[in-house]
């Protein structure tokens, strides 16, 4: 329904689904802090983005913008074509997740009911909702004596009650334990599925790298890169392996005539880049070669992410 509508209002480029959220240059100072710095990305519809950082990188500045919350210091920012404040259906446009908001004493059916009431949907949108997000039992108790995890949930069904196309969740994961992110993981797929929109924020890629389609990571509020996960992921999949043996160069000579690059260091170790350990030991194997040291040094998916989001300060 709502994506039919979107495409429509949107030119359509050649294979790829128009922008349905953009951050166009936007600055935000905070007196002499600057939260965000000249950040523009765009996010397709129906697809999964992780907007990634480190801590303080501006991420929920840069999500409470886009829903009008924080006045740009320079810059814009639309869902759907248009600022936040001009949309005609704001809460039937974009549903959201910030941070805790719920009043302690509330009931989760109570607190539904109060966002069904503002968003002008039905009362039994209320009931439905709670069994999407699998609170019908807890749906009486106070929201005091909820979990972390059962709070995410209820701020989900909050975020969906106008039946939005967009959803922006800030930090949906942060404290969830492994079981929740997979619960999570599945229900935002589902939402996926149903041709929505979903911009998520996160500061460890562990906990959405299964989660997301497309990433766009910033650090100090600035735009590092925005690329499908696939495309970040295989740029750092580079296997780097360190080997000890009593002849390196030997080793060297081979794995370069096999198209591996491979550097012999002062203290005897050869530092291979790109060449799986297996396979440099079936090529030491064949040059008569006995290894004494075989250590895959290949950085994790998080050391990948830490390199990107927190190397130290560049000069503003
Ligand atoms: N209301 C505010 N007043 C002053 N500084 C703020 C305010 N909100 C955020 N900041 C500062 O802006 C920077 C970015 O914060 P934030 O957007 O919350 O980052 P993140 O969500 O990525 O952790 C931080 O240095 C933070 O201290
Ligand atoms: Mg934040």
């Amino acid at each position: 329904m709502l994506k039919t509508r979107i495409i429509q209002n949107e030119p359509t480029g050649a294979g790829r689904s128009p922008s349905i959220i953009e951050v166009d240059g936007l600055s935000k100072d905070y007196g002499s802090v600057r939260a965000v710095d000249r950040l523009s990305f765009s996010v397709s519809a129906g697809t999964i983005t992780g907007f990634l950082g480190a801590n303080g990188s501006g991420k929920t500045t840069t999500l409470r913008a886009l829903l009008g919350l924080v006045a740009p210091t320079e810059g814009n920012c639309r869902i759907d074509g248009r600022r936040y404040r001009d949309l005609r259906r704001p809460l039937s446009t974009v549903g959201s997740m910030l941070e805790a908001t719920t009043h302690p004493a509330r009931t989760a059916r109570n607190h539904l009911a109060m966002l069904a009431a503002e968003a002008g949907a039905s009362r039994s949108r209320v009931g439905s909702l709670l069994e999407l997000v699998e609170l019908d039992a807890a749906a009486d108790r106070r929201v005091g004596g909820f979990s972390l995890g059962m709070r995410q949930r209820l701020g989900l069904a909050g975020a969906l009650m106008g039946d939005p196309a967009v959803l922006i969740l800030d930090e949906p994961a942060n404290g969830l334990d492994p079981e929740g992110i997979r619960w999570l993981r599945e229900f935002l797929r589902g939402l996926a599925a149903e041709g929505r929109t979903i911009l998520l924020s996160s500061h460890v890629l562990a906990e959405v790298a299964q989660t997301v389609d497309d990433v766009v990571v910033i650090k100090a509020g600035r735009l590092v890169t925005q690329a499908p996960l696939d495309t970040l992921l295989a740029a750092h999949a580079s296997h780097q392996v360190r080997v000890r043996t009593a002849q390196p160069n030997v080793l060297v000579t081979a794995l370069a005539a096999a198209g591996f690059t491979a550097i012999a260091g002062p203290d005897g170790a050869v530092v291979v880049t790109g060449c799986p350990p297996e396979q440099i030991g079936r090529l030491a194997l064949e040059h008569g070669l006995v290894l004494s040291e075989i250590t895959d040094e290949t950085p994790s998916l998080e050391d990948t992410f830490l390199a990107l989001t927190t190397q130290s300060e560049e000069i503003r």
